[in-house]
């Protein structure tokens, strides 16, 4: 069967209202894709034939009427509070990052990739991973390799406006997305997650905190070993003691010295025909870019590629073309002064 071959089945069972049928094509367009190498796309509509199975439990086949509702505002409550359902393509060599890091984070993917020899020894499997850093230093991209690497479904939580919503439902609300996570051995990826200690400032419920803390400790406990989370902050100082002893992992993304930042600029220009103008002035553009994040110099170097280019006649066909060290210097030196003014 071609892809096509599953559309027309799939429009046809769809408009004949044939639930059966229709399931089971999307059930063989899964396989295929995963055979084809488009697992993502696989493990996109897996979800979605998921979610919908759910919804049909929930309205017709639960009889009792409370239940039913119940499970409707879990839903909603779900779905404000998941920023986004995602799968990912980044793999580690997207990260540029130290060599204590990238040994630990593989061998964190590693104990996911061979789950199943850990079980049969009766190991157990390390899910919990604390990213510390920065901002702009690969937290959110380390997630990314992670559920790219492998290949599951990873839910973004917006902790920040669990935290902020209502007062008093912050546990409540945890517990839901944490039950869904589970249910679809997905990861989980807290971002933000010292907005926790803001509860101490919103709420004028001292317990309130405490409730919250000890409900992620349960959570965390519990969790099933193949859902992973992975929480990130940039200040490590609010959190409680007893949730960061909780992690299995706790790893650091710090500025990049300026070997890195060379990785980092290498990565961006390979494969593209672009390069410096002056190798000289560009690396003492490298030396100046210390103390920069390498989501900063990312965006000057390409704000510089962009504007060197406008600088090209549009007609004069050119196969290379050169980065004006010049601009990408002073780029530099503005996000820097930005930076002393923070
Ligand atoms: N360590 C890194 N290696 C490669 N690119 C990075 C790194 N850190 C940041 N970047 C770039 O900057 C962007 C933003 O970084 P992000 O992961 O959101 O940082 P954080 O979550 O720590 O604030 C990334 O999508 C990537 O393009
Ligand atoms: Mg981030």
């Amino acid at each position: 069967m071609s892809q096509f071959d599953f559309i027309k089945d799939i429009a046809k069972y769809g408009l004949e209202n044939d639930q059966n049928k229709l399931l089971s094509v999307l059930n063989e367009l899964i396989d295929y894709s995963k055979q084809h190498k488009k697992v993502n796309f696989a493990i996109q509509l897996q979800s979605i034939l998921r979610d919908a199975i759910r919804l049909q439990q929930t309205s017709g086949l639960t009889p009792v009427g409370s239940l039913k509702h119940q499970i409707r505002e879990d839903d909603r409550a779900i779905n404000e509070f998941i920023l986004e359902k995602l799968t990912s393509d980044y793999r580690i060599n997207d990260l540029v990052c130290n060599a204590h890091f990238k040994d630990e984070f593989e061998y964190f993917i590693k104990e996911h990739k061979r789950i199943d020899f850990l079980r049969k020894h009766n190991l157990p499997v390390s899910n919990k991973l604390l990213l510390h850093g920065p901002s702009g230093c690969g937290k959110t991209l380390a997630a990314y390799v992670m559920a790219g690497e492998l290949e599951k479904m990873m839910f973004v939580v917006d902790l920040g406006s669990i935290v902020s919503s209502k007062l008093g439902e912050t546990s409540k609300n945890l517990s839901k997305i944490f039950k869904r996570a589970s249910s679809e051995g997905c990861i989980i990826f807290l971002d933000e997650f010292d907005s926790l200690g803001k509860i101490r400032d919103y709420s004028q419920d001292h317990g309130e905190m405490k409730r919250v803390v000890n409900t992620l400790l349960q959570l965390f406990d519990y969790l099933p070993q193949d859902t992973i989370l992975i929480a990130a902050t940039n200040q490590k100082s609010m959190l409680d003691d007893a949730l960061l002893r909780r992690f299995d992992l706790s790893l650091d993304l710090e500025l990049p010295n300026k070997s890195q930042i060379t990785e980092l600029v290498n990565k961006i220009l390979d494969n593209t025909a672009f390069s410096f103008d002056n190798k000289i002035n560009a690396k003492k553009c490298i030396d100046s870019a210390l103390g920069l994040s390498f989501y900063s110099i990312q965006k000057t170097l390409v704000t510089s590629i962009k504007r060197s280019i406008f600088e090209i006649d549009p007609k004069v066909v050119k196969l290379h073309s050169k980065i004006s060290t010049s601009k990408w210097m002073s780029l530099i030196l503005s996000e820097k002064k930005g930076l002393k003014k923070k």
